[in-house]
């Protein structure tokens, strides 16, 4: 198995839920990790609860080219390069499709599938420099199962799960490695329906980091390209 000892990290979405418990299982591997929130307010609260050497962070907004090509700036400058990517960061808006504002669809494609999209983008001109390294998508089973009210988190992460997956064919020639990671319920404040409230029968986020460390220690011969991961014993 690969070490991750010293491998620069950017984590999108890594304020908190799943990209926060990443964040934190990268560091405890020994990598050096920036991170990037929506919002100032939750990045700087991660960074201070984290007070780790090897944690760094800016707000971005993962849909805007302009804040996407800072994040990968300020990275850059921090770390030295960027041999991985994890993008986490993602919404969930639940509604009819004749009940949703248009506004709600575009901000969920521009977010789940754009930023995913402009994150790899500038991951890979900085992969190139260095002879390669991963991409990780973190996409969901809702990528693979429609359900009533997720017309526009169905159709971005369908849409994810062909780009990560197209991603992975252009680029692993050039020793860059893409994983799409589609997990079923993950206990996080994600889902709107969610209360608050610890749900024991769900993924820990602490879970689907653990897959990540592992796909990411993979050999150079081997790239896991696609993830499903579900609770084991669902409520009825
Ligand atoms: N939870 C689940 O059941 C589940 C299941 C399958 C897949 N997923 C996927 O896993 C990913 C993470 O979900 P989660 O449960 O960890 O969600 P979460 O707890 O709601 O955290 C979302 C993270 O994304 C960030 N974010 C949201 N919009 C952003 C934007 N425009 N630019 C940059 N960052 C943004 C948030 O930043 P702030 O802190 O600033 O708001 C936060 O760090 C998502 O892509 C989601 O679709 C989740």
């Amino acid at each position: 198995m690969s070490s991750l000892r010293n491998q620069r990290a950017v984590v999108t979405g890594g304020s908190r839920g799943i990209g926060r418990a990443i964040v934190e299982a990268l560091l405890a591997e020994g990598a050096i990790v920036t991170l990037c929130g929506r919002t100032e307010e939750s990045t700087a609260t991660a960074l201070a609860e984290l007070a780790h050497p090897n944690a760094h962070g800016i707000a971005a907004d993962v849909s805007d080219p302009a804040d996407v090509a800072r994040l990968f700036h300020f990275a850059t400058e921090r770390m030295g390069g960027v041999d991985i990517l994890v993008a986490s960061a993602g919404i969930g808006i639940y509604k009819a499709a004749g009940d949703m504002e248009i506004a709600d669809w575009k901000r969920t494609i521009d977010i789940n599938l754009t930023g995913a999209f402009l994150c790899s983008h500038q991951a890979i001109q900085s992969m190139r420099k260095t002879g390669g390294g991963f991409i990780v998508h973190l996409s969901s089973l809702a990528g693979r199962n429609p359900f009533a009210g997720g017309a526009a988190y169905n159709a971005s992460k369908f849409g994810l799960n062909g780009m990560s997956e197209a991603i992975m064919l252009d680029h692993r020639n050039e020793n860059i490695r893409v994983t799409t990671i589609m997990p079923g319920s993950v206990d996080t404040d994600f889902s709107p329906r969610s209360s608050g409230k610890p749900s024991d029968w769900k993924i820990a986020p602490a879970d689907v980091a653990a897959m990540v460390v592992a796909v990411l220690s993979m050999p150079a011969r081997t790239l896991v390209s696609r993830v499903e991961m579900r609770p084991s014993r669902p409520p009825k």
